[in-house]
């Protein structure tokens, strides 16, 4: 390993973090602002992560990719990931656009499994954005463009996607067949929540 060589980020290995730190400001002086605007917060809560190495260098292996920077940040897209998790539907909708209309930000997808659920009752938003930043990227170009995963999802839907992570992972599931069915009424029921309080929140919205 050389003196550049910091692992499967290589040369961006110091930069993501710093990259991240960037994207998450703009996300939380929108969320700030919102607030002081309307008087709501525009989600519950937002967390963030870079990929650790060892899921990076299992995710270039699954995809059957050589382990390096550039599989790392240009042909995997979730070295850093942001999840915005949201008290009301609507509020999913709100973060998305503003998103879609952050200055130095190019939606690269979109996937929309929250009107269009998995088969396994997964629902969330999915976006990828190459977001410009002032850091050199892999291609060694400066302003960099870094990849950016979003999910964005209401609490009831992040519950039942860290429950089922949780449930996934035990090895020996003997009823895989009920677990499943189980799990995706689970989520159609948590679905049918997130409509209810929705129109309740509209409903006293209207009484102010
Ligand atoms: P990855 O290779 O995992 O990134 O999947 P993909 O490229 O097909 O993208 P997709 O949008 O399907 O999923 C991206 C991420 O969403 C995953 O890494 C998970 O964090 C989350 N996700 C997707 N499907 C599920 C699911 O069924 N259950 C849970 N708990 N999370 C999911
Ligand atoms: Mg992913």
């Amino acid at each position: 390993m050389d003196g550049k060589d910091f692992g499967i980020y290589g040369a961006q290995t110091p930069v993501l973090p710093q990259v991240m730190e960037l994207f998450a400001e703009q996300i939380e002086a929108f969320h700030r602002e919102t607030f002081e605007r309307t008087g709501s917060h525009v989600y519950e809560h937002l967390n963030f992560r870079i990929k650790d190495e060892e899921s990076m260098r299992e995710k270039c292996r699954r995809q059957d990719l050589a382990e390096c920077p550039e599989n790392a940040l240009r042909t995997i897209h979730d070295a850093i990931g942001f999840r915005i998790v949201c008290l009301f539907r609507e509020d999913v909708d709100r973060c998305v656009e503003f998103l879609r209309n952050l200055p130095g930000c190019q939606v690269e997808t979109e996937k929309d499994y929250i009107r269009q659920a998995k088969p396994n009752g997964y629902r969330s938003y999915h976006m990828i954005l190459l977001f410009t930043a002032p850091f050199e990227d892999v291609d060694g170009a400066n302003p960099g463009k870094f990849y950016i995963e979003i999910q964005l999802r209401t609490i009831a839907m992040d519950a039942w996607a860290a429950l089922e992570h949780e449930i996934k992972y035990k090895h020996d599931i003997r009823n895989p067949e009920l677990i499943g069915r189980e799990l995706k009424r689970c989520a159609e029921e948590l679905a049918a929540c997130d409509v209810s309080m929705q129109t309740l929140r509209n409903l006293v919205n209207k009484d102010i």
